[in-house]
């Protein structure tokens, strides 16, 4: 198979991976929203990574499917609570759960798309399909994956409330919210492939050090991306008093002046369009969003080096080609 042969059948069964999942009907306040969610769809990042990750293992990407579902479905119960917690009304490109429905919904649709998650994870390794063994790690790294995605969450949230959050602790945080689960979706591939725990650790890595460029890029998107093909409301982080990469850059190189000018905007709670235009210029002038570009490549090479420890083969190369087209994506 080439390359591109890879891709098309990554594409194939991805979609069919999530055509024919089947939610059950009713109740409908329950599960339509879970439809919702999950026919939207989205870039499909971590079941696409979990999948190249079986291939570049030596394992079949189409053994993988059940693993592949669950890192999805539980990618998508974290949206739809980070977007009640971030007050956030669009994604996508469309209306959040709670905005569309209410906050009970979202919450209760949420909670069961995670269970969801969890019993198609049981699949993967139920009827005899994998060594007890690999089931139980599988199973084990998942579910430590959720619960590290929700420290991360929690320290976001608590951020909020700070104006003196240093670039580790932002990095401790990000690697937390969202490369836990990046550098899960690489291991539980990898563990389906019958890979050793030094070979789930590599793989592991690649996830980790794309998951921290992809929420640095995430939070530089919030800031200069464009809304209609980002999907999700520029500007919101700002308005939100989130501390991103570049409010924490920002708060760094900042003379007295603009850092309490960016102090009172971020903690206002009401910025309005002319006070997020006015963060932006800041970030400009002080050359954080070049410095931000810079940070993310850096992180992008990083997982590009680890990736080199493999052998070469059509997979790793799909892997290279997706990190690449990552860096420079605008959704
Ligand atoms: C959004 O993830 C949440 C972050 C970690 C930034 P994605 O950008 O992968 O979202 P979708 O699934 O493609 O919409
Ligand atoms: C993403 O953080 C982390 C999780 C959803 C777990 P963000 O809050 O930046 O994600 P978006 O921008 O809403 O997608
Ligand atoms: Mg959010
Ligand atoms: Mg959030
Ligand atoms: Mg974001």
């Amino acid at each position: 198979m080439t390359r591109q042969d890879i891709r098309r059948q990554l594409d194939d069964i991805l979609d069919t991976a999530f055509h024919s999942l089947t939610i059950p009907d009713k109740p409908a306040s329950l599960y339509d929203p879970v439809r919702y969610v999950m026919g939207i769809g989205g870039k499909r990042l971590r079941p696409r990574l979990l999948l190249l990750s079986a291939g570049l293992c030596g394992g079949r990407p189409e053994r993988a499917i059940p693993a592949a579902r669950a890192v999805e479905m539980l990618h998508n119960f974290t949206l739809v609570h980070d977007d009640m917690m971030d007050n956030a009304g669009t994604r996508r490109g469309m209306p959040t759960v709670h905005e569309k429905w209410d906050e009970a919904v979202a919450i209760l649709s949420g909670d069961v798309l995670f269970v969801l998650a969890l019993q198609q994870l049981t699949l993967q390794g139920g009827h005899g399909n994998l060594p007890d063994s690999v089931n139980n790690r599988l199973m084990q790294r998942f579910l430590e994956a959720i619960r590290v995605v929700c420290d991360g969450q929690a320290m976001d949230m608590d951020f909020e409330n700070r104006d003196d959050v240093a670039l580790s602790e932002y990095l401790e945080m990000i690697g937390a919210k969202t490369a836990a689960l990046l550098r899960c979706s690489m291991e539980l591939g990898a563990m389906t492939a019958g890979a050793g725990d030094n070979v789930v650790a590599d793989c592991g890595e690649i996830g980790e050090h794309a998951g921290l460029a992809f929420q640095i890029q995430d939070d530089l998107l919030d800031a200069v991306g464009d809304t209609s093909k980002f999907g999700k409301r520029v500007g919101g982080d700002i308005i939100e008093g989130k501390k991103t990469w570049l409010t924490i850059r920002a708060l760094e190189q900042a003379d007295d002046a603009d850092r309490l000018l960016l102090r009172q905007i971020l903690g206002s709670g009401n910025a309005t369009e002319s006070d997020v235009l006015r963060v932006i210029r800041i970030y400009h002038d002080l050359g954080v969003i070049d410095d931000a570009v810079k940070a993310i490549k850096e992180h992008y090479n990083n997982a590009l080096q680890k990736l080199t420890l493999f052998e070469e083969s059509r997979y790793r190369e799909e892997i290279k080609m997706l990190l690449d087209k990552l860096k420079v994506r605008d959704n």
